[in-house]
């Protein structure tokens, strides 16, 4: 069955059972500055989810765009997608658990038809965090009765505290969520057996029915919500797959005519070389989507993401020997395999400019990298002749320089320093990436949130230097001094912390001597991921309010500090130079601010 029908006859069946149709929402999340991209076709109903009643009735049905960048890595491979489509019904405080179920199965056996024996489904088996929540032994039950054997229903446990496994949402930090029941497809070797819990590898996850009874609040607590809901979510592509008996998402029919128009332009077939073809698809795909909603290239936030995606498509054209312009032709094919479904797409003019933009852009671009690569490596060779010492690695933060300065791609930075027997330090290079994502990300939430300015050398570097005054004020006043508020600009640090009194002149020298001793010594900043509570346990101080569950990034600079933070700090403390104390003031009652500077 091909995915447009797929799409058809989810729709038909739903509004047959008095569900209306509603249009997917955009891709940029209108009035939630938790999240880039809208996620699941549940992200723009929160609302409703609450309580809010809905215009169009308490019983919707869509096929939902959605951008998770989450896995952006793996795509190329059989099965992940930066762009997909989901297909959803939604209950508002209207049918729960076992109309839920039964319109799940009625679709997927009558309509889809699918004989039973390949399907499989998992239900909530309590989580031990969570003794409160309790195993959902009612969907067991409804499932039973229409006609799934005991031995297909597996009860998964755990998993509420990072919506894992069968407990999923809230979307963001707080909001509607709740167990879940799972559908799955045999994808195992010969007769079906077992079930998600026990044989997982041979059972593929197609269909989710979120069953929310819960709002998660602030403090973290699970109270029940005003109306129970369901919130579904099938992803097209991978049904469609299955359905296909294909191995792949990207042997569906959906793909196939991007496929041969890059086919049409290069002499290396997709069997050669069949992860650039779909990375290419893939993330042309999703720029495609990003513009038609408005998404224009560019350094931060949405933008970044739809450069990044349109860069890497190009460079992996560039493998299959495409050296002209090519995108705004992917992107057209793509125009005109979608736009009926999605009207968003339908300014085909305004897109295919965005992208040729871009693109004339981007070889620019690369002209000039390989130069600043060259001095790059004229600087090696100068190092080599003066000091003897033959370089080897190109470092992390080089590596990030040309990517964030001159919009080089690390892999033609790893591509270009192999011809010249130099390895990258990839991993640094991450580090500096993920920082940078770390500031888009809080640009997206508030562009302010870390107190910092910029991404440059010397407010990065005073970033690091306020960890450890903060670590230093702990000490030498007491765990009572925690942060009230944080301004970083390139020339000086501002950091506002809780005491009652002024700060003798003994303290002040005592606060930069615990700083300057921690530059001194050198120390590398580690940086881990790990939960909340994690982080509480290993003793990490920080901002830790509205944050629950979710991993949170630790920076510790061993023997000195440790603290939750986004990001971004030097790599070693002897970067710091010297630190000293300007000013200690009054901020408001019990707070003091000091200003600090580097030099
Ligand atoms: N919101 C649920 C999901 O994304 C249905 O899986």
């Amino acid at each position: 069955m091909k995915a447009i029908e797929i799409r058809q006859k989810y729709l038909e069946f739903f509004k047959e059972k008095g569900h209306a149709i509603i249009p997917s929402a955009p891709l940029l999340p209108e009035n939630d500055p938790t999240v880039l991209f809208t996620t699941a076709g549940m992200h723009p109903l929160v609302p409703y989810l609450l309580g809010e009643p809905h215009p169009e009735g308490n019983r919707l049905v869509n096929v939902q765009k959605c951008i998770r960048t989450g896995d952006i890595d793996e795509v190329g491979d059989a099965s992940h997608l930066t762009f997909f489509e989901m297909l959803g019904n939604w209950s508002l405080g209207d049918y729960f658990k076992e109309g839920a179920i039964e319109m799940s199965y009625e679709f997927l056996t009558k309509k889809l038809n699918i004989d039973p024996k390949y399907l499989s489904v998992s239900v909530f088996g309590g989580d031990d965090d969570f003794p409160d929540l309790p195993v959902d032994n009612e969907s067991a039950e409804i499932w039973l009765k229409i006609g799934m054997p005991k031995e297909r229903i597996g009860f998964i446990k755990g998993g509420v505290k990072d919506s894992e496994n069968n407990w999923w949402g809230p979307a963001g930090q707080t909001g509607p969520c709740g167990p879940s029941t799972e559908m799955f497809y045999w994808i195992g070797e010969g007769e079906p057996h077992g079930n998600p819990n026990e044989n997982e590898d041979d059972w593929l996850e197609i269909w989710n029915d979120v069953l929310m009874q819960y709002n998660k609040t602030k403090n973290g607590s699970y109270e029940q919500l005003k109306q129970h809901n369901i919130d579904t979510g099938m992803g097209l592509e991978r049904t469609a797959a299955v359905l296909q008996g294909k191995k792949s998402v990207y042997d569906i029919e959906l793909f196939q005519p991007i496929f041969d128009k890059i086919s049409s332009l290069t002499t290396i077939s997709y069997s050669d070389n069949p992860t650039s073809y779909r990375i290419i698809t893939d993330h042309l795909r999703a720029a495609v989507f990003m513009a038609g909603d408005g998404v224009k290239p560019s350094n931060v936030d949405q933008g970044y993401v739809m450069r990044r995606l349109m860069r890497r498509a190009i460079r992996h054209g560039k493998t299959l020997g495409i050296e002209q312009n090519f995108t705004h032709i992917i992107a057209k094919k793509v125009i005109h395999i979608m736009s009926d479904v999605y009207p968003a797409l339908k300014h085909e003019e305004e897109i295919l400019k965005t992208f040729e933009l871009e693109e004339d852009q981007f070889r620019k671009t690369v002209t000039h990298g390989l130069r600043e690569f060259e001095k790059l490596l004229n600087g090696f060779q100068i190092a080599f002749e003066r000091a003897g010492k033959k370089i080897t690695e190109i470092s992390g933060k080089q590596a990030f320089k040309l990517y964030d300065t001159y919009g080089f791609p690390i892999e033609m930075t790893i591509e270009e320093a192999e011809k010249h027997d130099l390895t990258v330090d990839k991993e640094g290079f991450d580090k500096a990436f993920e920082n940078h994502q770390e500031l888009s990300r809080a640009g997206a939430e508030e562009k302010f949130k870390g107190g910092l300015q910029d991404n440059s050398e010397a407010t990065t570097k005073l970033h690091t230097a306020t960890h450890l005054l903060h670590a230093a004020l702990h000490k030498v006043l007491g765990d009572h001094a925690t942060q009230k508020g944080s301004n970083i600009t390139a020339e000086r640090l501002r950091f506002d912390f809780t005491h009652p009194d002024k700060m003798t002149p003994e303290q002040i020298e005592q606060v930069e001597k615990f700083v300057n001793d921690a530059i001194e010594a050198d120390v590398p900043i580690v940086c881990d991921n790990m939960t909340v509570d994690e982080a509480k346990d290993a003793g990490a101080i920080g901002l830790f309010e509205g944050k629950y569950g979710e991993k949170v990034k630790v920076y510790s600079i061993e023997g000195f500090s440790k603290e939750i933070c986004g990001g971004p700090h030097v790599e070693k403390t002897g970067e710091l130079g010297k630190f000293k104390i300007k000013k200690e003031q009054s901020s408001s009652a019990g707070v003091r601010r000091i200003k600090a500077i580097l030099f």
